[in-house]
């Protein structure tokens, strides 16, 4: 079944970028830009799942150099929900095992027609370097600790559905923020929509230098917990951590995890988020991961409606 193209407008004048490299230097014009962009996309394909043919003729390629499974099938989805052409790239089986290098890999995809490089990678910097390096388009799909703006606008997204305005929420991002290109992503957009934000975790993982991105840091869940109206739990990533941050998963679950006892002493409104994959029972325990509070597949959802958004704008503006 495929859309009316009349009901998709032009690119709005704000929008004047061919990468989306990060957040932090994005107006607040510029995210609602995104933002209005996804719900639209949202509405008049039945939650995404019409075809568009507004990308005809473009090509789009996932070169993922780190494991995915809702960034990259979401970009692909988006893609071709729009019309246009993918290729999925990994770097296992591919030809970096005989020695080619990050950049020859990229120019060469580049080169078999490809408008957009939609990219991940453990360094930070490395979409920035493709954007200099290559032609074409460039999306960060998350660099090392640094930013996953994607992932921070479905987020945003998924709390303005639910409240309409991010000014005057309260929003905590709970957990190994040390490791988190998400909370990074979330802090430059929520601040400038104008949430307040506090990230909370044990001080291992949360030093007070956050302070300096005009957040709050806290170390105790249960004494921020009455004021969040937003809680956005993010994983422990144990594959980035030398050494444990923390005695044991349990005495960290027993301090940080959002469980039903906590739950009882929240908001009644508290939306419970988590960017993915959840690790059960050390961050969320399986019943509020679950529960009504939770936005967690909504979020998934979103993140269809977001790449729509920025796959459009990017290769609409290029
Ligand atoms: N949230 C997120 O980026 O998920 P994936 O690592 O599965 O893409």
């Amino acid at each position: 079944m495929s859309t009316d193209l009349s009901e998709i407008g032009d690119i709005p004048a704000v929008w004047t970028r061919r990468h989306l490299l990060g957040l932090e230097d994005f107006s607040a014009e510029e995210l609602n830009c995104i933002l209005d962009a996804a719900a639209m996309f949202k509405e008049a394909t039945g939650g995404c799942k019409q075809k568009l043919s507004v990308l005809v003729g473009r090509t789009c390629a996932n070169l993922f150099f780190e494991a995915s499974t809702r960034t990259r099938t979401s970009f692909s989805l988006a893609a071709r929900r729009l019309g246009a052409d993918t290729v999925d790239f990994t770097a296992t089986g591919s030809s970096l095992s005989k020695g080619e290098t990050f950049i020859d890999t990229a120019k060469n995809i580049e080169a078999m027609g490809v408008d957009v490089v939609v990219v991940r990678h453990r360094t930070p910097g490395t979409p920035h370097l493709l954007a200099q390096q290559l032609d074409c388009s460039v999306i960060n799909a998350g660099d090392g600790a640094h930013e996953h703006p994607t992932q921070g606008l479905l987020d945003i997204l998924t709390i303005r559905e639910h409240r309409g305005n991010l000014a005057g929420l309260t929003v905590a991002l709970v957990g190994d923020i040390a490791h988190s290109r998400t909370a990074r992503s979330n802090i430059w957009g929520l601040r400038k929509l104008g949430a307040h934000v506090i990230v909370c975790g044990p001080s291992t993982l949360v030093s007070p230098l956050w302070r300096e991105l005009g957040v709050e840091v806290s170390h105790s869940l249960d004494a921020i917990l009455p004021r969040c109206d937003v809680l956005n739990l993010l994983r422990i990533q144990f594959e980035r951590q030398s050494t444990r941050p923390f005695p044991s998963v349990r005495e960290y679950a027993h301090l940080y995890a959002m469980n039903r006892e906590r739950l009882e002493r929240a908001k009644d409104d508290i939306l419970i988020l988590a960017p993915g994959p959840i690790n059960r029972g050390v961050e969320v325990t399986p019943d509020v991961a679950d529960g009504p509070h939770s936005v967690i597949l909504e979020q998934v959802t979103n993140g269809l409606a977001i790449r729509m958004a920025v796959l459009w704008l990017i290769c609409g503006a290029g």
